[in-house]
């Protein structure tokens, strides 16, 4: 390929999430998280870092919109704090919550620049994990009547909704592994938090069928399994772990029915009524996509290096580092931009064409210090081209690819991993929380600027 074109509508943009980026999360009336609290916890999270100050987005958001606008963002991918809306998770509106929302989206609007707006980005109110969480069967109910508030108060100037970020990841990190909140480590609830989290999305599109003008869609992470070796104990674990995460929340959605190996991964623990009863029963196979979703989010990183290892539950298999001369991220993550062209070409052979966006790609590496002025983050700039490369690949061969959001905006919160974990296109000063554009902003910006790569 030498120089590819982006169609004139493409959505360039950056991507964040509420607790990642806010601070002040218990201000103006707003209810505890299960981050607030899980970052409360002496050890879940690196240096004991919490989302307290964030990168003080809470208050500073104006600051940011002109930056998105500088940067020559055509769209802004941010999350909505669930309980700052609806501080017990149900029930009265905390208004000056969701104020704060509007005057966001008003101030991008005004610049001209897309909002998507994601629903739930792993900030469950503290109230309802005390009533279950994402274990409780009243959960979709929940989440679909905090989703018409946001519907009613802003579908007028928000056109993309992104339901749940990542339901692979709320339910494997944050209920089996115990790495992310709620911190769980419960096997058994595996498959019914990943139910309850698929009902959600499918009663918050109804409640958008209803009322709703615009699109709905959901964001998962995806990433090509490979096997570590030509063993074929590590073929079948790849197999599977494909099946794990790249699979699990999809096939449901879009074919009506969950992967035959949920059954064989989860044993005893996968409820038999599953496999007859899949969450989307009356949808599938006949062309009625548009009622599970308009379009897909596919957060892509890197791909999976996949050895078998029968003690690691419920998979039977473990993601293995790459060679050692392969080039990796802090988070030790392989760069891998064929698994981008590879994925969006899957979504499209297996599911059929509906609308994508490349709801999240970034990667973390630790820049060097200014130097005359400027942040020459030179191996994110490599990132950022091969991955933006790989897009125009998939986009070449008619894959209704429409924007890009570059994960992240700001160095923000990684969660678990605290302030360690860089991943912003713009420097936050952990004291003073400057912004300031590291040299992948302005290549984003000239990408963005001229349409062509
Ligand atoms: C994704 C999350 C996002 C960020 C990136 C690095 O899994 O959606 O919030 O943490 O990883």
């Amino acid at each position: 390929m030498s120089s590819y074109h982006f169609p004139a509508n493409f959505l360039w943009g950056a991507a964040t999430s509420a607790y990642q980026i806010e601070g002040d999360p218990l201000a103006d009336g707003a209810g505890a998280s299960i981050w607030h609290r899980f970052a409360h916890t002496l050890g879940r999270v690196a240096n004991g870092d919490t989302g307290d100050r964030a990168c003080g987005h809470y208050r500073r958001w104006a600051e940011d919109v002109a930056l998105l606008a500088e940067l020559g963002m055509t769209a802004y991918r941010f999350s909505v704090a669930w309980g700052r809306v609806l501080p017990d998770g149900r029930g009265a509106v905390n208004q000056r919550g969701l104020d704060f929302y509007r005057r966001l989206v008003d101030a991008l609007v005004e610049r001209g620049i897309t909002p998507m707006l994601t629903l739930y980005h792993w900030d469950l109110p503290a109230a309802l994990q005390d009533r279950g969480g994402w274990r409780n069967p009243d959960s979709p109910a929940w989440f679909a009547d905090y989703a018409q508030v946001l519907f009613e108060a802003l579908d007028d100037r928000v056109p993309l909704w992104v339901t749940i970020n990542e339901p692979w990841v709320v339910t494997i990190p944050g209920h089996v592994d115990g790495e992310l909140a709620p911190g769980l480590r419960d096997l058994g609830a595996a498959p019914r938090v990943a139910h309850h989290l698929l009902l959600a999305h499918l009663a918050a599109v109804a409640a958008y069928r209803a009322s709703g003008r615009h699109q709905i869609g959901i964001a998962v992470n995806l990433e090509p399994q490979h096997p570590a070796s030509a063993a074929l104990a590590d073929q079948l674990a790849a197999q599977r772990r494909d099946a794990f995460i790249n699979r699990w929340f999809l096939d449901p959605l879009l074919l009506g029915s969950y992967p035959s190996e949920m059954a064989e991964i989860f044993g005893a623990a996968w409820p038999e009524e599953f496999m007859l009863n899949p969450p989307n029963p009356p949808f599938s196979k006949g062309g009625e996509m548009s009622l599970t979703t308009d379009f897909i989010g596919v957060n892509y990183y890197s791909r999976g290096l996949v050895q078998a290892e029968p003690t690691v539950r419920p998979l039977g298999a473990r993601r293995v580092s790459p060679a050692a001369e392969v080039p990796i991220t802090t988070m030790g993550w392989e760069v891998y931009p064929a698994g981008l062209t590879a994925t969006l070409l899957w979504l499209r052979e297996r599911y059929g064409a509906l609308p994508l966006y490349i709801t999240e790609n970034g990667a973390a590496f630790s820049d060097p210090p200014a130097a005359h002025g400027v942040i020459d983050d030179a191996q994110r700039v490599d990132y950022l081209h091969s991955h933006l490369h790989a897009a125009a690949l998939a986009l070449e061969q008619g894959v209704d690819l429409r924007g890009y959001f570059a994960w992240s905006l700001l160095d923000n919160f990684e969660w678990a991993h605290g302030y360690a974990q860089r991943f912003g296109l713009v420097q936050v000063d952990p004291l003073t929380l400057a912004r300031t554009p590291k040299r992948s902003a302005s290549v984003y910006r000239d990408v963005i600027r001229r349409g062509w790569i």
